[in-house]
């Protein structure tokens, strides 16, 4: 039979009111978490690093504009700041100035020829073998290619224009640029980077398909 409130043991008032503040909380954080995730829904369209990673194109023509050793830090700083297999970091960056040896990659690197003269420098990014992992030495291909887009990243929110050009693991290649710039033998270069002031507005290409995805749910 149904006791009135007043005749209810104490205990029994006692849980009917936790239960009752446990379901306002669920209702409180249930709503509150669809309202952010409503919220993230229409950051992610106007969200600044999204942008930024949604307007990053190859760039391949520069000015003549020189960039500074500031600009050039901030590039590096990026690079460094990518994940790494057990953040063993096992990188090394050259930063090439030298348009004798520019010249003569270009000459002999055909992918990258003549932007990496007419660009304001070049960074080579490469795996150094004294910091790769002793039991899974090749994760250097996937710790050197985060760093590389990254780099290419922060050159695109400078509003700098960069290009990956490909070196390993073409080992023809490896062994024309470790020729050229008398690269230290614990070198691997993975790429070279020319980076300038663009000479035209971007071209970014839509490479949505969603035809790409497989959804497990
Ligand atoms: C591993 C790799 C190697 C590449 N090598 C070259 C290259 O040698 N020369 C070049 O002009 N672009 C090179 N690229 C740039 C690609 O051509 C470019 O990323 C691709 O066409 C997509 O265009 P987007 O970067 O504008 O989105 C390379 C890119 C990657 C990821």
């Amino acid at each position: 039979m149904q006791k009135n409130f007043a005749e209810m043991p104490k205990y029994i008032i006692m849980r009917n009111l936790i239960t009752i503040m446990a379901a306002i909380g669920i209702a409180v954080v249930t709503s509150s978490c669809s309202e952010t995730e409503k919220q993230n829904d229409k950051m992610s369209d106007s969200n600044i690093a999204i942008e930024n990673i949604m307007t990053r194109t190859s760039v391949r023509e520069y000015t003549s504009e020189p960039i500074g050793n500031d600009s050039v830090m901030i590039l590096l700083k990026a690079a460094m700041a990518a994940p790494t297999a057990v953040n063993s970091q096992p990188w090394t960056f050259i930063v090439l100035r030298d348009m004798e040896k520019r010249e003569k990659l270009a000459e002999a690197l055909p992918n990258a020829g003549t932007k990496l003269t007419s660009s304001a420098v070049n960074i080579i990014v490469c795996g150094d073998t004294r910091k790769m992992l002793e039991r899974e030495p090749e994760y250097w291909i996937q710790d050197c290619s985060a760093a590389t887009e990254n780099l290419l990243l922060a050159a695109n929110a400078l509003g700098l224009g960069a290009v990956w050009c490909g070196i390993y693991p073409n080992s023809e290649r490896v062994e024309t640029l470790r020729n050229i710039v008398n690269l230290d033998p614990n070198l691997i270069p993975l790429c070279i980077i020319p980076i300038g002031h663009p000479s035209k507005p971007r071209e970014i290409k839509d490479k949505w398909k969603k035809e790409n995805i497989i959804f497990m749910e």
